[in-house]
């Protein structure tokens, strides 16, 4: 059984975490399509986006919160609409143009990022958010600065992107303070283009 495996089977990591309000505000503007949830853990993407209306691969080398997300899955009614992998990401041949969004929350796949960005279809999207170095008093993710993101690292990435958002904040959620980025960006070119209408 892995560290991650027994932080889900005792709950001291959430088993329903929520989505991020900006991936909510940007999910309608995704064509329907297939979408990844990279390190979905029980599911905190996955499921909102299958309920949105895409075919959800969703990766994870945990037995055990894959089992967590299934039942999740089921609970919403997703279920047929959510294939689960358990697979080791530092070695996944992610395939080529076949995603129209990939999200990614609270695993930083450094290496890996050129092979995400090749896995999206043009015009695709991705959604990141992840953990900041940072001076505040914070609570919330990973101990050390070495899995953490210094402050506009992703944004600087040069993933050939354009960003359509990303923010740095220090917030406290359910009694846990975080400093994290959030990133969305597209497959998209030119120095003309149509945005998404996300409203306010
Ligand atoms: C902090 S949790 C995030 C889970 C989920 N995305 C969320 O936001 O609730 C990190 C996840 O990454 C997974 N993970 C870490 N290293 C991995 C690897 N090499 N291959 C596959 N999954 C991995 C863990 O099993 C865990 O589920």
């Amino acid at each position: 059984m892995t560290t991650w495996d027994e932080r889900y089977r005792t709950g001291t990591y959430p088993q329903r975490p929520d989505p991020h309000p900006v991936l909510e505000r940007y999910l309608p503007a995704v064509p329907d399509g297939r979408a990844l949830d990279v390190a979905t853990g029980t599911g905190r993407n996955a499921l909102p986006v299958a309920a949105a209306g895409h075919r959800v691969d969703a990766v994870d080398q945990s037995r055990e919160g894959l089992r967590i997300a299934r039942e999740n899955a089921r609970e919403a009614g997703v279920e047929g609409d959510i294939e689960w992998i358990q697979a080791d990401l530092d070695s996944f041949a992610y395939p080529a143009a076949t995603y129209d969004l990939v999200t990614i929350s609270f695993y930083r796949p450094v290496d890996r990022l050129p092979d995400i960005v090749e896995s999206l279809t043009d015009g695709g999207y991705l959604f990141v958010q992840h953990h900041l170095r940072t001076t505040d008093d914070v609570d919330g993710g990973p101990s050390g600065d070495r899995y953490r993101f210094a402050s506009n690292e992703l944004l600087r990435a040069g993933l050939g992107l354009t960003v359509l958002h990303y923010d740095e904040r220090t917030t406290t959620t359910d009694g846990t303070t975080a400093a994290t980025a959030q990133l969305v960006a597209r497959k998209s070119h030119g120095s003309r283009q149509s945005y998404p209408d996300i409203g306010e």
